[in-house]
């Protein structure tokens, strides 16, 4: 049953937090993890997780983690709550067609705690992904796939599975899925958690 999918992907993530300096450096893992019983809410992309996940080779050392965390959310990904939060004005119909993002843990995710926030955000080929800002700090893991990551008084660069990125409080940021999809795992901390992304104008 999906429950225990929940309770198989929260513990790939905690295997895959401690495993990775660079995420069990930004923040320890919460203590006040409690199971949120929240309804699933379908979006065309969970298909997409399942069947164009992109290369998953990881050339770190926390390599068995990252697989094991990405196949965790592949069988996860039909009973999550997805969520687009973007208009077709802002994004384009093809982007809210083969994009959405779940909350894992986090003040409204499937696991409640008030001491952290957990994404997983899926992108298909070829998405771009608009420069935006938001005031907490966000660190992306990449699970599989691949993308080019540009943000504010940075080079850009291609990241892959194993890689991590952490964008600053208001730094404004943007990303485009090339020749690959891309699936990440997003640790969030500071003001505004359950804030929105705001699209630069
Ligand atoms: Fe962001």
């Amino acid at each position: 049953m999906s429950r225990e999918l929940f309770d198989q992907a929260l513990q790939a993530a905690q295997s895959f937090h401690a495993s990775n300096p660079a995420l069990s450096g930004f923040q320890p893992w919460p203590d006040d993890i409690t199971w949120a019983d929240r309804a699933s809410m379908p979006a065309p992309c969970m298909d997409l997780v399942q069947t164009q996940a992109g290369d998953t080779a990881c050339t770190h050392s926390h390599a068995s983690e990252t697989l094991a965390l990405q196949q965790a959310i592949t069988a996860l990904a039909p009973h999550v709550e997805w969520r687009l939060t973007y208009t077709e004005e802002e994004v384009g119909v093809d982007f809210l067609g083969r994009f959405g993002w779940f909350e894992l843990v986090g003040p409204t995710g499937h696991f409640h705690s008030t001491q952290a926030r957990m994404t997983v955000g899926y992108w298909g080929d070829g998405l771009y992904y608009p420069w935006h800002e938001h005031e907490p700090e966000e660190l992306y893991s990449i699970l599989s796939g691949r993308a080019e990551f540009a943000a504010e008084g940075e080079d850009t660069l291609t990241l892959r599975p194993g890689d991590t990125r952490l964008h600053a409080s208001l730094q404004p940021h943007a990303m485009t899925a090339t020749d690959q999809p891309i699936l990440c795992f997003v640790l969030w901390r500071g003001e505004g958690l359950a804030d929105d992304p705001r699209m630069a104008a």
